[in-house]
């Protein structure tokens, strides 16, 4: 008798059983033989913006908000504790001797006047460690016959001291103090007082107060609990600035890297376009520092081993707000951003913008490989700025790959009109963005199967699902939303031929202090944690694989047929093979799973799981970890694998093959 191979065996016996109705089995077969693609090792990446007080009060860990009273509103975040009596604090603007940072406060305290203080509220409270080293830092300059001293002090909200220090100025001209002092206890809403005595004036500036422990204990650094969840997802790419924020709402304030690099204090201030964008969550205090600029964004990069993904503006503020559109004729200043930001990232350290990112401290060049013409941008004038930007920088730097963008939306008459003219413009990555319900996700598994492999390359530069938000901030970061994305993620991974780059936006949200939800991280002053969304992104990121393998069910991809999605690598490194399974129904369903053309095979494989029974369910400060991936194994039969997938559940199944 003939030996029907073991594939089509199984496939009979369950196809008799489902028959019988004696099983809900299903099977799926893996191709070993074939490779359908390879995945790029940018496939997973993360996207930066700060939105959601991401950087300033987030990422960067500065604790002093408005630390050279550069706010709208020079005093906001401060406080006068003052006694009647006293003189008080002047705002001075030196706008002409100092352009980028040009108010100072100036203190004074006349002959006989009692003493008083200078109080800041940080971001929502400052996050205080006990037993943390604090360093404060401040520009000061006394005025001649002064003698003001001050003491620096952390107090919790009800006065109590938490960690104190004395300063002694004694310069007529400014200069950068410091002094470091330990915090005796924890607290969430901490504030800084700034005590002066003595008689005569006192200017500061630049009123600094950053933890010891900041990623990798650099100084004015990274807060790094934030960065250590990021470098945990091992990304393969950072895309920074943004998001809307690369536009502005008005060109005025567009992101222009080259004013966020170089010394802190030289970095000019502006209002960070999330400050008035949604009326239900205005946000006043919003400025944008850049204490995190685009060197600190290379180097995070550098890092965390991720490709720099720099987004630049296109000549056109955001299209939603005053849409603003730069003359065709006069946007070299635009170009000529760009190709100074190659140079300062790639430049030897001779060239004119890498000697300034040596003086940084990088010598090396960052090896930049992409930059993006513009955020989300649609319609005629996107497409005839792309054009002007393409056409000078493909001459110049031929080897920078260039993204452009497919508008807001994944569909309709813009993505069509983009998608058509950066086809004919064999533009080489676009960025599509798509936030919308769960089920969009569950049925755009196979949105790329149909896409084009004659054309461009997809940058999946923003997508996350907006399920329910009826709930708080957290529960809308609910685990429907991040099955969904699971499921879809199958998708763009069987399809990593055609998509190169994915990242979910946004990233970062305080807790206090957001404007936009569903986030991948949420964090306070004090802790960080892992939404669903996150654990599936880590999941995909950490077990990406080399190679697409086909993993079909009755010859077909597994794109929701009974609620099941399927994608499935090999990696040529680790010799693995990885599946990915969605079970997006409310009952387990039975899976055996074929690996035909297995070289020899471990007997066990391993199981990485995240699940919960109930849809509704989410990570929070007070349960972080409700869905986080739990570790199982699970024998081999042969070259068979017999699987229970769980309801509700997204499972990452690994077996080592010689
Ligand atoms: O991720 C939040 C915003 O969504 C981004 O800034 C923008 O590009 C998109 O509209």
């Amino acid at each position: 008798m003939r030996k029907l191979p073991v594939t089509k065996l199984v496939t009979l016996i369950c196809l008799l059983l489902t028959m019988n109705g004696l099983s809900q089995n299903h099977v799926m077969t893996v191709n070993l033989k074939k490779i359908a693609a390879r995945v790029e090792p940018t496939m997973w990446g993360i996207f930066f913006e700060d939105i959601n007080f991401a950087a300033d009060g987030g990422l960067y860990a500065e604790l002093v908000k408005n630390r050279s009273f550069e706010f709208s509103k020079p005093l906001m975040g401060w406080k006068i504790m003052k006694p009647d009596t006293a003189t008080g604090v002047l705002i001075l603007n030196e706008s002409e001797i100092n352009s980028s940072n040009p108010r100072f406060a100036r203190v004074s305290i006349h002959h006989g006047e009692p003493s008083f203080g200078l109080s800041n509220e940080g971001f929502r409270g400052m996050g205080i460690k006990n037993g943390m080293t604090y360093h404060f830092s401040a520009l000061l300059r006394l005025t001649p016959g002064s003698n003001l001293k001050m003491r620096i002090e952390l107090a919790d909200p009800k006065g109590n001291v938490l960690g104190s220090a004395n300063l002694i100025p004694d310069s007529g001209t400014w200069e950068k103090y410091q002094v470091n002092f330990k915090a005796s206890s924890t607290e969430m809403k901490a504030r800084l007082n700034i005590w002066f005595e003595g008689e005569g004036s006192l200017d500061l500036d630049m009123i600094s107060l950053f933890p010891d422990d900041t990623w990798k204990n650099r100084p004015g650094g990274l807060r790094a609990d934030l960065v250590q969840l990021l470098a945990e997802m091992k990304p393969g790419f950072i895309r920074f600035p943004g998001g809307c924020i690369v536009e502005g709402r008005e060109l005025e304030t567009r992101y222009q890297w080259k004013k966020t690099i170089g010394n802190q204090e030289s970095r000019k201030l502006i209002i960070n376009r999330w400050n008035t964008e949604f009326n239900y969550h205005l946000t006043p205090d919003y400025f944008q520092s850049f204490g995190m600029g685009f060197f600190e964004y290379f180097q995070l990069c550098e890092d965390l081993g991720a490709e720099p993904l720099p987004i630049l503006s296109c000549g056109l503020a955001c299209q939603y707000n005053s849409a603003e559109a730069v003359p065709l004729e006069q946007l070299d200043p635009y170009i000529q951003d760009a190709m100074d930001l190659i140079e300062f990232a790639n430049g030897s350290g001779e060239s004119g913008w890498g000697k300034i990112r040596a003086q940084m401290g990088h010598p090396a060049p960052f090896n930049l490989k992409m930059i993006g013409i513009g955020n989300e941008q649609w319609g005629e004038q996107y497409i005839e700025r792309y054009k002007v930007f393409a056409k000078v920088l493909k001459t110049k730097y031929p080897a920078i790959k260039l993204v452009s963008s497919a508008g807001p939306s994944p569909s309709g008459k813009n993505f069509d009109f983009a998608s058509k003219e950066l086809k004919n413009l064999e533009a080489e990555i676009v960025d599509e963005h798509y936030y919308s319900k769960p089920d969009w996700f569950f049925k755009n598994a196979s949105r790329y199967d149909g896409y084009d492999r004659n054309s461009y390359k997809i940058f999946a530069g923003e997508y996350a699902a907006h399920g329910d938000k009826s709930g708080t901030a957290e529960t809308h970061n609910n685990w429907e939303c991040a099955l969904s994305e699971a499921a879809f993620m199958t998708g763009l991974e069987r399809n990593a031929d055609v998509v190169h780059l994915c990242s979910y936006a946004p990233l970062f949200a305080h807790i206090d202090a957001w404007q936009w939800s569903p986030d991948l991280i949420w964090f306070d002053n004090l802790q960080s944690y892992g939404t669903p969304n996150y654990y599936v992104q880590k999941l995909f990121a950490t077990n990406k694989g080399t190679d697409v393998v086909p993993i079909l069910s009755e010859y077909k991809p597994v794109t929701g047929q009974d609620g099941l999605y399927a994608s499935a690598t090999t990696d040529q490194n680790s010799h693995e093979i990885i599946l990915k399974l969605v079970n997006s129904n409310s009952e387990d369903r039975q899976v055996k799973i074929v690996l035909d053309g297995a070289k020899r095979l471990s007997k066990k494989a391993s199981a990485l799981i995240l699940r919960n029974s109930d849809l509704k369910s989410f990570n929070s400060f007070r349960n972080p970890v409700a869905i986080v991936p739990i570790e199982n194994s699970i024998e081999l039969k042969g070259k068979l694998l017999d699987l229970s997938l769980p309801p509700y559940s997204f499972s990452v199944i690994k077996i080592k093959q010689d």
